[in-house]
């Protein structure tokens, strides 16, 4: 009997070390191969500043608009089994689109939820790039080597809001039909914009051609590009250095040492980072000891704060999901417009400039904001160039003195975009008169 629990043992062993390459000891060995050894892990670094896990460096927000996005791509999947794109009239007399809106909200099991927690997380997404961008700025984590990833996550932006705005169509329901044809129009305003808006239509007007395109780009083009892009900004966020911090924190409180583990046979994990085969390189020699008592283990601390964010984000999307359910009005009918025809919310700051002057509401100034801001730090690098004493680089230092005017500007444009996207949901009524906010108004701006 004793032999054959032995002999279980040895074949449980056997198959455990055929997964995992660790046990979970607390030796810097096993914190490091925990993390080189799993594929989820290893994007990440062994030894990580300790900057990097407090909550005030980075406040998580890149990591919620990161959880977002895998919360939309595994919804968005599910949400395909049971989507046509198609405008055709099915036999209950409804576009199939539109009647496939219905059928999730009623016979399919936990269809509704599905729908709901797509559609926020969506809405929150953009949302939570724009805070992670405010973030990023405000602590100057674009500067210091950031600029390239700076322009990367202005991209990564600017997708969002179009993923966003391609699934926004998709219902085919009032809403979905004249919000959309609102922002198409703005479009046709620009330089060349009708010819962007006929390939993004496939026809002259929002029809089943453009139904058939959103929905290539929705589920597609811009999921594929966005998850690339993503890869690109991580891959630099480490070749960077990690998260942006000052450049000095060596007088900053160490690590106890008890928080590196064990450390087995003398290991290099305390004294000193692995660069042992760029010492070989020829040249001077790499300054890699450098705020060595300021650098820990990854594994656990950061990997347990990561998946708390995750069930923190995946517990209150749930929530809202439960509690509100994403609008759905009447099917597309392109022969009555809503009144008002409020695009999607995002939009709604750009609609309301469009609605005081066309051309300069709807291009020249979303031109110059668009392009300034992608490429600020490459604004503030030549201004530093081209001006002595002008230093505006202090990454990783939150509302750095000496950035105050940068800061100040920035907010305000925040502020700005913030006060005209209110002005367009809450105040805008009938033939976009002004109304108040408890006058009911339907028409979209959600
Ligand atoms: C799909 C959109 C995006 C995702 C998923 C994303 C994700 C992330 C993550 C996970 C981080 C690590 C720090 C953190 O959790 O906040 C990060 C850092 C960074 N992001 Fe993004 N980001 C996106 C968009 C943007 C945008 C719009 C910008 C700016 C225009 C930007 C610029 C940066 C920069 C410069 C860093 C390095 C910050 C530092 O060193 O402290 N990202 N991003």
């Amino acid at each position: 009997m004793n032999e054959l629990m032995e002999k279980a043992k040895a074949l449980g062993s056997k198959f455990y070390s055929s997964v995992f390459r660790h046990n979970f000891d607390n030796t810097g060995l096993t914190k490091s191969k925990i993390m080189f050894s799993n594929v989820l892990l290893h994007i990440q670094p062994v030894k990580i500043h300790k900057r990097s896990i407090k909550f005030k460096t980075s406040m998580g927000l890149g990591l919620v608009t990161f959880y977002l996005f895998l919360i939309l791509t595994v919804t968005g999947i599910l949400l395909m089994f049971h989507y046509v794109p198609s405008t055709a009239i099915g036999p209950d007399g409804l576009p199939d689109a539109y009647s496939r809106m219905l059928n999730l909200r009623s016979n399919v099991f936990w269809g509704g939820f599905l729908r709901n927690m797509h559609r926020w997380a969506a809405h929150g997404m953009v949302a939570f790039v724009a805070l992670h961008m405010l973030r990023v700025y405000l602590s100057g984590a674009h500067r210091g080597g950031r600029e390239f990833n700076w322009v990367i996550g202005c991209i990564l932006g600017l997708l969002t809001v179009f993923l966003s705005y391609t699934g926004y169509l998709l219902p085919w329901d009032q809403l979905a039909f004249w919000g959309v044809k609102v922002g198409t129009e703005i479009a046709k305003i620009a330089p060349g914009g009708a010819l962007i808006r006929g390939i993004l239509l496939g026809d002259t007007d929002v029809g089943s051609e453009a139904l058939i395109r959103f929905y290539v780009l929705h589920v597609a083009v811009l999921p594929v590009v966005m998850g690339f892009l993503i890869a690109v900004h991580f891959f630099r966020i480490r070749k960077d250095g990690g998260l942006a911090r000052p450049a000095d924190t060596t007088n900053e409180k160490q690590i106890p040492d008890e928080e590196f583990g064990e450390v087995k046979n003398a290991s290099v994990f305390k004294s000193a980072r692995s660069y042992k085969l760029v010492e070989i390189v020829k040249g001077k020699e790499p300054k890699v000891n450098e705020e060595v008592d300021q650098m820990m283990f990854a594994w656990p601390k950061l990997i347990v704060r990561e998946l708390i964010v995750l069930l923190a984000v995946v517990g209150f999307l749930s929530l809202i999901s439960v509690l509100f359910d994403a609008p759905l009005e009447g099917p597309a009918d392109p022969n009555h417009p809503t009144n008002p025809s409020k695009a999607p919310w995002y939009f709604l700051g750009l609609q309301e400039l469009v609605s005081y002057h066309g051309f300069i509401g709807g291009i020249v100034i979303p031109g110059i904001m668009v392009g300034g801001v992608m490429f600020l730090p490459y604004i503030e690098i030549f201004q530093e160039t081209m001006i002595k004493g002008f230093n505006k680089n202090y990454p990783g230092k939150w509302f750095a003195r000496e950035r105050n005017l940068e800061n100040a500007l920035f907010i305000g444009l925040y502020i700005f975009m913030l006060v005209l996207i209110i002005i367009g949901v809450y105040f805008r009524g009938e033939n976009w008169a002004i109304v108040y906010p408890w006058e009911h108004v339907s028409g979209g701006g959600h």
